[in-house]
């Protein structure tokens, strides 16, 4: 089996970083990447590669180098999909918010409506490949509508999940710990393999069964989830004993059998997978009734929303208990550095919970634009648009969104953040000044010698 024409469908965070590196390691394979969301394949062919939709380091070389030569996006779904020998479905799969399941399981909607789409189009027969997260078994699902076209098609499904982080995207695509192909026909996964082994050694690539695939890419997520959660627990265990959690964290990690990464204690993880991932797991696992499997891995969402409770409470409680009228300056709003993404950004719930209490909170974050912030703030609902607007701003400078204010809270680690001249923002704000570092990214020394009343996550 040769692949010519690669199609993806889907031009987001997972579509167009992995699409743009594939055509750049394969000039010979024509790649098309397709959305319907005609504002975002416009931004995937600005000229201008600053204004690519995504943020990410490195992003914008690869697809200065491969754009136009054999990689293109478009919104001519149907062209895309019928030109194509080989299709990666990379929509989104985010958690259902209504009927059963609403809350916890996958909203699948938008890989059936792809499934579908392929199966009215294509005239010819295809390898599917799962590129977004999705429970274990959908790829039964997708093969069970593509064996009913009744067109005498061959529809062979892959499932091949998609491990980067955000952030560090074309890091993680470049030199990937492993790839992972799940399937049962050895000719497509054979084509698939081949794509990978453009720059990937072959010892990398990794091969099971479809379950085990897609079961994999949700366990993965749960397992780094689950170890934020851990460190996180214990962030407060040390505030309440005088133990400091980077010490704990740095202790632990040197065990090579626990390992120094994902350790970092934070104002809780965000991003648009961890929760989405582990609800789905919890769902799965209570589907099958194994419900001392879904209470466990539930508590490490228990734990998160604990955190960023916690924050936001250990601001009001530090600053005498009342933060009404207050201001209170957020540095970032990311749900972490080097991304423009804000999905389930922990920034997102202590701005609310702040704002319940009626503190007036100034914005600044070196990527995110205004109406995403106020966006993500309308979709909780907990007041009108016009009240968030009066009680946040959103600044395009970070000193004038310190200027005056009682306390700053740090909800991402940009690493900008560390080189400003923080005298002169001391200088500028009320006294006693306050910093809360839910990212523990300043030092804390330099701060307390400028005199700023320094708080950071387990210490
Ligand atoms: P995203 O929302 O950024 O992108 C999905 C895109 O699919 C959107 O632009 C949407 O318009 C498009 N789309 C939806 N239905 C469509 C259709 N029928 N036809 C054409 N386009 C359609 O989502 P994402 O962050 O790229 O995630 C995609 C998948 O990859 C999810 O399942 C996610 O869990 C998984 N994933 C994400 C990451 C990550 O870091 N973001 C990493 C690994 C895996
Ligand atoms: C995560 C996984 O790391 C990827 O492997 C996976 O492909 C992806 O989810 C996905 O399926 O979408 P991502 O969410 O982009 O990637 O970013 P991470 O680096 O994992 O960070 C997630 C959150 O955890 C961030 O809010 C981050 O600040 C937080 N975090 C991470 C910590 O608080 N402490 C840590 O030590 C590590």
């Amino acid at each position: 089996m040769r692949i010519n024409k690669i199609a993806c469908i889907g031009a987001g965070y997972v579509g167009g970083p992995t699409m743009s590196v594939i055509a750049q390691k394969n000039p010979h394979i024509q790649v098309t990447v397709v959305d319907l969301n005609v504002d975002r394949i416009n931004a995937w062919n600005d000229e201008n590669l600053e204004k690519l939709p995504v943020y990410e380091p490195g992003l914008d070389a690869v697809v200065g180098e491969a754009r136009g030569r054999n990689l293109f996006f478009s919104t001519d779904v149907d062209q895309a999909i019928s030109d194509a020998d080989m299709i990666f479905i990379s929509v989104n799969t985010p958690t259902k918010t209504y009927g059963k399941g609403k809350g916890q399981a996958a909203d699948l909607k938008f890989i059936e409506l792809c499934a579908r789409q392929i199966a009215d189009v294509a005239t010819s027969s295809k390898v599917i490949v799962e590129k977004s997260t999705i429970p274990v078994r959908t790829a039964a699902t997708i093969k069970s509508i593509l064996d009913h076209t009744g067109k005498g098609l061959q529809f062979q499904v892959l499932s091949n999940p998609e491990f980067l982080a955000e952030g560090t995207a074309i890091q993680d695509l470049h030199h990937p710990d492993r790839i992972l192909i799940g399937g049962e026909d050895q000719s497509a996964i054979k084509a698939l393999k081949s794509i990978y082994e453009a720059w990937v050694p072959s010892e990398r690539i990794i091969t099971t069964n479809l379950w085990s695939s897609e079961l994999s890419k949700l366990v993965a997520n749960a397992f780094l989830a689950q170890r934020v959660s851990s460190i996180n627990s214990i962030s407060e265990l040390c505030e309440a004993t005088g133990a400091n959690v980077e010490e704990v964290a740095n202790a632990i990690g040197q065990d090579t059998r626990i390992g120094s990464k994902f350790l970092k204690a934070s104002v809780g993880f965000g991003g648009s997978c961890f929760q989405k991932d582990l609800l789905n797991l919890v769902y799965i696992a209570r589907s099958y009734n194994l419900n001392e499997v879904a209470d466990y891995w539930d508590q490490v969402i228990k734990i998160n929303d604990h955190q960023k409770t916690r924050f936001a409470e250990k601001i009001i409680q530090s600053m005498y208990n009342t933060v009404n009228g207050k201001k209170i300056a957020f540095l970032g709003w990311a749900f972490k550095k080097n991304t423009n993404d804000t999905r389930e950004s922990a920034a997102i719930y202590v701005a609310d919970h702040l704002l319940e209490e009626r503190a007036q909170i100034n914005v600044f974050d070196p990527k995110v634009q205004e109406h995403q912030i106020y966006k993500d703030l309308k979709e909780l609902n907990t007041r009108s648009a016009s009240e968030n607007s009066e009680l946040l701003t959103v600044m395009d400078d970070p000193y004038k969104a310190c200027q005056a204010a009682h306390g700053i809270a740090i909800l991402t680690e940009w690493d900008e953040f560390n080189d400003y001249d923080w005298k002169r923002i001391k200088d500028n704000m009320k006294k006693p000044a306050f910093v809360f570092d839910g990212r523990k990214l300043l030092d804390r020394k330099k701060l307390e010698d400028l005199g700023f009343v320094y708080y950071a996550i387990g210490e």
